[in-house]
């Protein structure tokens, strides 16, 4: 294995001679078996952990792809409209190969990990008031006008380079699981994926195809509800969307897999959001566990056939955001006067016996 997609995947990604080969080390995470879910699943669970890319999300599969074909087409600057990871990816592969990162936001609802990102990476921030939907229309507008490429996932090139996760799980996983399920926002990377477990089988890597489930937050639900949501609110603010760009190519994801789309509750997804950090050790940001909170769900309404192989795909890390699990904090942290009997008393009435 090299360095990278563009390297280990470039027989199925549009990288010619001329495209640069850009890298800052993403793809090849682990698929990890999750003991605590397949047991209460009665199935096979595994973890997909994208949080463990460079910037931490899935993101830098896509940008690798889309920064490198921007390069190569003579950009000097990228602009993408972002709930937060998109930003960050931009920020850091723009760097990387020496171009010019224009970020829209929607202030105050972008966690505090991925801004500090973007600003570390040197990109210029323009925070505004609206939401994602607003900002992404606004960058298409810029697009059009201004000689500057856009690198959300309305850029073709970033779908090519997320599918290449699919081809990663049928290899980590020696088969095409059953199931492949993951959070919706603005639809992208459930269609990248679907893409990409159909190049597989176009190529003759495998021999079936996975049910693709993905799971919009419930006050961001516009492709379960078929309509555009003009205010979306969730506390998993990366999904935070009303209008995904990439609906249609969704829908047919759902439809020619025989999966499906669906929502989950900001509780659901709080109580997926602990349980994989108290019961799995994984610690991913609050969009990813909409994951398993779909699993959860369907798997309380009996939907998930007894053994299946189930991938989840946990896409971004969370210590981005930090508040999320500092929120839950009743109390703050104080100090705890330092006597051997203090602290053993603060461990009784903790369960240690
Ligand atoms: N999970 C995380 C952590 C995300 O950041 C996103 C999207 C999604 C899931 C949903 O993926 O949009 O392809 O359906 N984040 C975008 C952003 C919108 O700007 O970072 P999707």
């Amino acid at each position: 294995m090299g360095a990278g997609i563009l390297e280990n995947f470039n027989k199925y990604l549009p990288v010619t001679e001329r495209t640069p080969k850009l890298t800052l080390g993403e793809g090849q995470t682990p698929l990890l078996y999750a003991n605590y879910l397949s047991e209460a699943l009665s199935t096979h669970v595994y973890l997909k952990l994208e949080g463990l890319n460079p910037t931490g999300s899935f993101k830098d599969r896509g940008m690798v792809m889309a920064v490198a074909k921007a390069k190569e087409a003579g950009a000097r600057a990228i602009i993408c409209a972002s709930t937060g990871n998109t930003s960050a990816s931009a920020a850091a592969y723009a760097a990387r190969a020496g171009l010019q990162c224009f970020v829209i936001i929607p202030h105050g609802y972008v966690a505090i990990g991925k801004l500090a990102q973007a600003i570390q990476y040197g990109a210029k921030i323009i925070s505004i008031e609206g939401n994602f939907d607003k900002a992404l229309e606004l960058v298409r507008e810029l697009g059009e006008k201004y000689p500057i490429e856009i690198v959300n996932s309305i850029n073709p090139y970033r779908l090519e380079g997320q599918k290449t996760a699919a081809f990663e799980i049928i290899e980590q996983l020696g088969k095409v699981p059953d199931i492949v399920s993951l959070p919706v926002g603005n639809a992208g990377n459930i269609s990248a994926y679907w893409l990409g477990f159909k190049d597989a089988h176009k190529h003759g890597i495998s021999s079936s195809l996975p049910k693709m489930w993905g799971f919009e937050a419930e006050g961001a639900a516009a492709i379960v509800r078929n309509e555009v949501i003009s205010d979306p609110e969730t506390f998993a603010t990366a999904i935070r969307i009303g209008n995904p760009a990439s609906w249609n190519l969704a829908v047919q994801a759902r439809d020619e897999s025989k999966g499906s789309i669906d929502e989950v509750s900001d509780e659901e997804i709080r109580e997926a959001y602990h349980l994989l950090a108290e019961k799995e050790g994984v610690f991913c940001e609050p969009a990813s566990a909409a994951s398993i909170a779909g699993l959860l769900k369907r798997s309380k309404q009996g939907k998930i056939p007894f053994g299946a192989s189930v991938v989840a795909v946990l896409t971004g890390n969370g210590l981005k955001d930090p508040d999320a699990a500092m929120n839950q904090l009743s109390e703050q942290l104080e100090p705890i006067n330092l006597t051997e009997e203090n602290i053993l008393r603060f461990m009784q009435d903790h369960g240690v016996s």
